[in-house]
């Protein structure tokens, strides 16, 4: 099988466009998806000491207070730069793809995989790194991947009131339509998914009770509005709190699924 490459564009974006160390800190929007992945994983994590590979770990946001929860994390990432600075988290790392890891079949308790899946635009890349995931977890261990939804870029370009520009327009109707963005402006390559295609995608690489989950919640958009639109900081505001329990009391409703901006799987290995 041959080695996979990770899409010029996805390493210039993260080594040079953004930096991906203060994405979840910088802003209200950003905060409000550390809270939720970190409650919504403490929930289903096996307690600490396990072994944690972190796939996509990006500079090691989430490895960090997982050591400090007593894990032992490894973290694997194809952008040299998210390696270095996720040497300071107190995981071990190391230069690598989802679609090809080096970890032994069975050595890991909880696999992460909050990044890859919605940096793989072929069907077949997404099914090789959770084929990958399930071949390194143990029996029973858990799988949590992340996806962004389908409509996320709706959502969010409405809120910064950037629906009136013709090519605007016509980059998230492509996305809609095709559920892929081509990475030349704005964000990298990327795939957008609907929550019963993630489910289905981690039902099918075989882990038994797939089950999916709304990150953000249905009201992310009016923090990002409230945050891009004034310029004032909203992370600590009722606003924040309120959108916070928003997300928390949707969990139970599907169909409130699609207005997340993130969508969060998550399944054993039989
Ligand atoms: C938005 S960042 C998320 C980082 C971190 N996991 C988090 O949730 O905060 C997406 C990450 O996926 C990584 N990534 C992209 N393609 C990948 C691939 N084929 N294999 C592994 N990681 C990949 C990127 O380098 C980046 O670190």
């Amino acid at each position: 099988m041959t080695s996979p490459v990770v899409a010029p564009e996805i390493l210039r974006f993260y080594s040079e466009t953004i930096n991906e160390a203060d994405r979840l800190s910088s802003t209200a929007e950003g905060r409000l998806e550390m809270v939720r992945t970190q409650e919504l994983l403490r929930r289903r994590l096996p307690p600490a000491p396990a072994r944690i590979l972190d796939v996509g770990g990006g500079p090691g946001t989430h490895a960090r207070w997982l050591v400090e929860d007593g894990y032992t994390v490894h973290l694997v990432d194809p952008v040299p730069r998210h390696i270095e600075q996720a040497e300071q988290t107190g995981a071990t790392t190391e230069l690598g793809d989802a679609r090809h890891l080096t970890a032994e079949d069975g050595s890991y308790d909880v696999v992460l995989m909050l990044g890859p899946l919605y940096h793989l635009t072929e069907r077949s890349d997404r099914d090789r790194a959770l084929a990958e995931a399930r071949r390194v977890l143990r029996p029973h261990g858990l799988l949590a991947a992340a996806g962004i939804n389908r409509y996320a870029s709706l959502f969010e370009h409405t809120a910064f009131a950037h629906l009136h520009k013709e090519p605007i327009r016509r980059s998230i109707g492509g996305i809609l339509a095709s559920q892929i963005h081509d990475g030349k402006k704005a964000f990298t390559a990327a795939y957008f998914h609907s929550g019963e295609q993630l489910r289905e995608e981690v039902a099918t690489a075989g882990f038994d009770d797939a089950e999916i989950l709304g990150i953000e919640g249905p009201a992310w958009a009016l923090l990002a509005a409230a945050e891009r639109n004034t310029g004032m900081s909203f992370h600590e505001s009722g606003l924040f709190d309120s959108v916070l329990t928003a997300a928390r009391m949707a969990e139970p409703y599907p169909e409130l699924l699609a207005s997340s901006s993130h969508l969060l799987a998550t399944g054993h290995r039989p």
